[in-house]
């Protein structure tokens, strides 16, 4: 474990760096209390003026707020807020540098087009705060490709921009009592699925080329296709979210870490028609030379129920690479499988340093998959020669109820998947068959398998020590939660 360790003295000093900024000793208790106050000589419907108060707790307290009711929002449903969402986070944007800003969405249905944060800024969700996506596809300006995926996923040239976007930024917070975001994804699904769209969807919540991001107690609901998408950034907490689309809907990966560093996840339910978790690092040609590897990356306390697709997915983009992944404490339910590991010649990068411990899981498919051949390309220019490495991969004290198989694990014929363990695993079969386990061009150990894995995963007997998982510290463990005090004074 000496490579663990190494690990840790790179990844501690930069978060701990990063934290000492913001970071207060407090962790505030649960509730948020929002109540109406009487000014001393003011009266309590207003006309005298007042002050909105309440206490929540965020990564970073904001010494400017506003509420979007300020910038002319309406919020029944139908009129259009996208102008006072726009004019909301361009007034608090000239506070970045002095003490940041807070954009309060109150009680309502907000809908609108979409719009971008800024740096120091928090985005706070009322608990009866709805954001509903416009379905006028007029309103979704169209924005570049990815640099990392060469074209939009769902086909060549741009795609839709995301409800909520933002580039460059530093210090973002997207929070509230379990408000609710919809994208309303109903007329983008069936579009797709009819072929008349002709550029990619957008997905819910995308942040690119930032620092600093904290996602938190929300839920999101019918996103177009990806949910929470972050990309090129760094030091990120998702936490608390509960993502929820229909489980046929096409593509509503609930998070997808993408060319991201120092990232946690924890604490979320998901119930998708695709992956929970999907982590990503860019397509084939395009993410090799973009190079941006996704890595230290912590999944705990995850729900999911995804029928068709996997619990937490690696790939299958993966050509900037995916490294040092920590899953722990996943419960699943009717899904496909638990973890996939999907890649394909052309890919290149690597897949490497994966752990997982610990998970519940009832009514899959397979347990483990691993997929060499995975037919999925930008375009015919991928190079042939890109072989992905696929490296050290640890399952650990794992038990699934009602399964179909065990695992199916294909490497690469050329390039054989290596380092693979797996110890105390009981699967229990709905159905008794012959190779519960598939195992082709992989190599590795197991312990304490039931029923027992194949012979490419030598079996260590049942007091082998089990598999590593590893000790040091964990991304963003220096992250605290501080108590701050939304107050808003109005005149009369
Ligand atoms: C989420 O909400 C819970 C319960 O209200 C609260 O304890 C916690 O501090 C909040 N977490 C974040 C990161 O906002
Ligand atoms: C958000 O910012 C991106 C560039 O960072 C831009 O392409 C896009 O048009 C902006 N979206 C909106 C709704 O202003
Ligand atoms: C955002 O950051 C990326 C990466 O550092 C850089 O290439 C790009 O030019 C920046 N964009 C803007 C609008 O500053
Ligand atoms: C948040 O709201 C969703 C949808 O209504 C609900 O399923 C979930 O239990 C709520 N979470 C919390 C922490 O209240
Ligand atoms: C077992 O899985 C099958 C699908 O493979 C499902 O129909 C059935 O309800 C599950 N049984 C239990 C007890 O969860
Ligand atoms: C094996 O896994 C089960 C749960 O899956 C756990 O309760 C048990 O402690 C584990 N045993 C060892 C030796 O780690």
């Amino acid at each position: 474990m000496m490579e663990l360790q190494g690990r840790s003295s790179i990844s501690l000093p930069l978060i701990l760096a990063t934290w000492l900024l913001v970071a207060a000793a407090f962790i505030g208790p649960a509730e948020c209390i929002r109540r109406k106050r009487q000014l001393p000589g003011g009266s309590e419907d207003g006309k005298g003026g007042g002050v909105e108060q309440f206490k929540y707790s965020a990564a970073a307290c904001r010494a400017h707020t506003a509420s979007l009711a300020d910038f002319g929002g309406v919020g029944d449903g139908a009129t259009s807020n996208t102008a006072a969402f726009h004019a909301a986070v361009s007034h608090l944007s000239q506070f970045a540098s002095d003490g940041g800003g807070l954009l309060f969405v109150p009680a309502g249905r907000w809908l609108t087009g979409p719009f971008n944060l800024t740096s120091s800024f928090t985005l706070f969700l009322h608990r009866d705060a709805v954001i509903l996506a416009t379905q006028d596809i007029k309103e979704w300006p169209i924005i570049d490709p990815l640099p990392s995926y060469g074209r939009g996923r769902d086909g060549p040239g741009g795609r839709y921009s995301s409800l909520i976007g933002g580039s460059n930024l530093t210090d973002v917070i997207i929070t509230g009592n379990n408000g609710t975001i919809d994208g309303q994804g109903a007329s983008w699904w069936s579009q797709f699925h009819s072929n008349k769209l002709k550029y990619t969807r957008g997905y819910l919540i995308e942040l690119m080329h930032s620092n600093q991001i904290f996602i938190s107690n929300l839920t999101l609901l019918n996103s177009p296709a990806w949910n929470i998408h972050p990309v090129y950034s760094s030091n990120i907490v998702v936490s608390g979210i509960t993502i929820l689309a229909p489980v046929h809907s096409p593509n509503t990966d609930g998070i997808n870490p993408d060319s991201c560093y120092n990232v946690r996840i924890e604490d979320c339910y998901i119930v998708s028609g695709d992956d929970c978790v999907a982590i990503k690092s860019g397509w084939d040609e395009y993410g090799i030379s973009y190079g941006m590897p996704s890595q230290h990356i912590v999944i705990r306390r995850l729900t999911c129920v995804s029928p068709t697709s996997a619990v937490i997915a690696l790939g299958s983009e993966m050509s900037g690479g995916i490294r040092d992944v920590r899953a722990e404490d996943i419960t699943a339910l009717n899904s496909e499988s638990g973890i996939r590991i999907k890649t394909a010649v052309g890919r290149g990068a690597y897949v490497k340093d994966v752990f997982v411990r610990r998970m519940n899981l009832n009514t899959m498919k397979w347990v483990f998959w691993m997929t060499g051949s995975y037919k999925s390309h930008p375009d015919d220019k991928y190079d042939p020669n890109a072989i992905p490495v696929v490296d050290g991969i640890s399952y650990s004290e794992v038990v699934a109820y009602n399964v179909t198989m065990a695992a199916r694990l294909e490497g690469i014929p050329s390039a054989p998947f290596t380092g693979i363990c797996v110890s105390n695993v009981t699967v229990q079969l709905a159905k008794s068959m012959k190779t519960p386990w598939y195992c082709a061009d992989v190599e590795g150990v197991s312990s304490g398998v039931t029923p027992s894995a194949c012979a490419s995963l030598a079996d260590q007997g049942a007091a082998a020590a089990p598999c590593p998982f590893p000790t040091d510290a964990s991304p963003m463990d220096g992250f605290q939660l501080q108590q701050c005090t939304y107050i808003k004074s109005y005149d009369a």
